[in-house]
């Protein structure tokens, strides 16, 4: 029996951030409805695609759209960058985990690092929405990566934009400009850390030697999303996470980051691998 596959969730508008991160905006009415900052989709390009998650980086209600970011690191995420406005994804479930809790926050440091600050976005948004006072630290290896930095100005009260080598705003470390901020003076509620593994870990340190409440976005490697298949699991507080349905935000001080970073670097060899094997293939059809 032939099956006959049926477009779900077309892509609307595709933009290109810089040369490794795209925007998407897909039409998916139910998630769009009850999607919420910190929360994520997982995706499949085609039947036969691999499942990732991506966080929902914004929606729109009325259109009945959810947009995605993403960095182009392996197969899925070229194959899904390959594709064009007016293509269609297979699937995208949604939303999936916990949403970024707000509540009482009257000041809060977002600190965001590479394609991090499309999951920092959401949760700068959500607190400038519910009145929070928010000051956005973001950092990029350089210029060219820089992202999203007009969205972040807008609803931020302060913003400042860090870079390694410094070709854009000071040359640094988000670590640096936290460090500074607090010492000045600035009293946060809570910070908010999304970014690379070792940001976050750092963030937390030194967030801990000031006593500052700490949440970060933890994004090991998911399979089924459901709490199932313990894909995602962390250890938090000495107990065993799951961070698909627990999270993705911890408790930054209590995060076992370095059991996290072991368990990722697994990962990479299977899929260097996946991602040999694909290229491959699209050369063969090529030829
Ligand atoms: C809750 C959550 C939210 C995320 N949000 C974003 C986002 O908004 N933007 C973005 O660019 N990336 C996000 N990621 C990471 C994204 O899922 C991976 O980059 C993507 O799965 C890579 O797939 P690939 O086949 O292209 O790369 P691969 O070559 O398969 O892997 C490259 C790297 O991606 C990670 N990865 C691979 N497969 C998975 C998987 N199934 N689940 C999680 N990580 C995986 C691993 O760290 C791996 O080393 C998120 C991850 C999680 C868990
Ligand atoms: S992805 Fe399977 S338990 Fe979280």
């Amino acid at each position: 029996m032939c099956r006959k596959e049926v477009p779900m969730y077309p892509i609307l508008h595709k933009k290109i951030l810089n040369p490794t991160v795209i925007q998407m905006d897909i039409l998916a009415p139910l998630v769009a409805k009850k999607a919420q900052a910190g929360q994520f989709i997982i995706l499949r390009t085609d039947a036969d695609g691999e499942r990732i998650p991506l966080t929902v980086a914004d929606y729109d209600r009325d259109a009945g759209t959810v947009r995605i970011i993403f960095q182009k690191v392996g197969a899925t995420t070229a194959k899904l960058a390959a594709m064009n406005e007016g293509d269609a994804l297979h699937d995208f479930a949604g939303p999936l985990g916990r949403a970024t809790e707000t509540e009482g926050l009257r000041k809060a440091a977002v600190i965001g690092g590479g394609v991090g600050c499309a999951i920092a976005y959401p949760v700068a948004k959500k607190l400038h929405e519910s009145g929070c006072e928010v000051h956005a630290v973001v950092g990029f290896r350089n210029r060219d990566l820089v992202i999203l930095e007009d969205d972040f100005r807008a609803v931020s009260d302060r913003y400042v934009l860090m870079s390694d080598d410094g070709s854009a705003g000071e040359k640094g470390l988000v670590t640096d400009a936290l460090r500074r901020l607090i010492e000045s003076g600035e009293n946060y509620d809570e910070v908010i850390a999304i970014g690379p593994l070792v940001m976050m870990k750092f963030v937390s340190a030194l967030t801990k030697e000031y006593g500052i409440k700490t949440v970060v976005s933890m994004n090991p490697v998911m399979i089924d999303g459901t709490g199932m298949c313990g894909g995602c699991r962390l250890t938090v507080g000495g107990k065993t996470k799951f961070a698909c349905v627990d999270g993705p935000e911890f408790d930054g001080h209590e995060v076992d980051f370095d059991e996290a970073m072991k368990r990722g670097a697994m990962y990479r060899e299977f899929e260097r691998h996946a991602h040999e094997k694909t290229c491959n293939l699209l050369k063969t059809e090529e030829n």
